[in-house]
């Protein structure tokens, strides 16, 4: 309890608590450029690019925001080299096996969103792990979208809709929003408020395409490695100016 009052007083003064996003989603774009632009492989970029979203899943959890979801690796992913693929997998899987103590000990749920059955069975085995031990946890509900693809998880829906109608247990016109919900990777979790993305890139990149509806979006030059505390305070504070109207007037 001390620890948590401890930690929400650092969240900066002109960020006022009841305008805060309760869910943020990042699209970590521009780990390769930052690598380049240091003369180092791109690898290099993923790497700094965990510590960048390490610090702000910290930095969520102490200024009180509950749900953080990042894109980590897209179905068009496949389609770079075979070298950086491997790395990122490995990454993935070094990464989860390293922070799980301190996941859990934070109190954070951890799940994986993406046709999960395509990664390789070593990572899929901590995954599973990490979702299970963390499953009960009450903290800040931390999502990582790998193998991810919006219109793919929208199809995957529909035919697990389709079974059910299928099996007699549906009708067509019982379908709305909610029950097409409850067939998302997503369910269970609140839609985001604010999608920030990184190093300029106009675009949603298939992520979360049902989710972000109506999401506020935040689009910096920052490339993400560089994506510090004062990144996510101004992305916040432009947020807080925002009139969100849900389509009404
Ligand atoms: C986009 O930058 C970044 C990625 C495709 C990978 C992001 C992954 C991480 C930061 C690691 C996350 C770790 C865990 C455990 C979830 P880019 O390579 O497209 O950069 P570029 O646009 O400059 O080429």
């Amino acid at each position: 309890m001390i620890a948590k009052l401890t930690a929400l007083q650092q969240r900066p003064a002109d960020l006022v608590g009841d305008r805060l996003p309760k869910h943020v989603a990042v699209i970590m774009d521009g780990n390769g450029r930052w690598a380049k632009r240091r003369g180092m492989p791109r690898i290099m970029g993923h790497r700094r690019g965990v510590d960048t979203l390490k610090a702000l899943l910290r930095c969520c959890d102490d200024w009180g925001i509950g749900a953080l979801t990042a894109y980590a690796f897209s179905t068009e992913n496949w389609g770079r080299p075979g070298e950086e693929v491997d790395f990122l997998m490995t990454l993935f899987e070094r990464v989860l096996r390293q922070e799980l103590q301190e996941l859990m000990a934070k109190n954070v749920r951890i799940r994986f969103v993406g046709h999960l059955q395509a990664l390789p069975a070593s990572l899929q085995t901590e995954i599973e792990r990490a979702m299970l031990d963390t499953q009960d946890n009450q903290g800040i509900q931390f999502t990582i979208a790998t193998n991810y693809g919006g219109r793919q998880e929208i199809i995957q829906a529909c035919r697990a809709i389709a079974v059910q109608i299928q099996q007699g247990n549906l009708a067509p016109e019982e379908i709305d929003e909610a029950i097409f919900e409850r067939h998302l990777y997503t369910q269970g979790l609140e839609d985001p408020d604010l999608l920030i993305r990184t190093s300029g890139e106009m675009r949603i990149s298939n992520f979360l395409l049902w989710q972000l509806a109506y999401a506020e979006m935040y689009i910096t030059e920052t490339l993400w490695p560089d994506f510090d505390r004062d990144a996510f305070h101004q992305a916040l504070l432009d947020y807080q100016q925002r009139h969100r109207r849900f389509g009404k007037l």
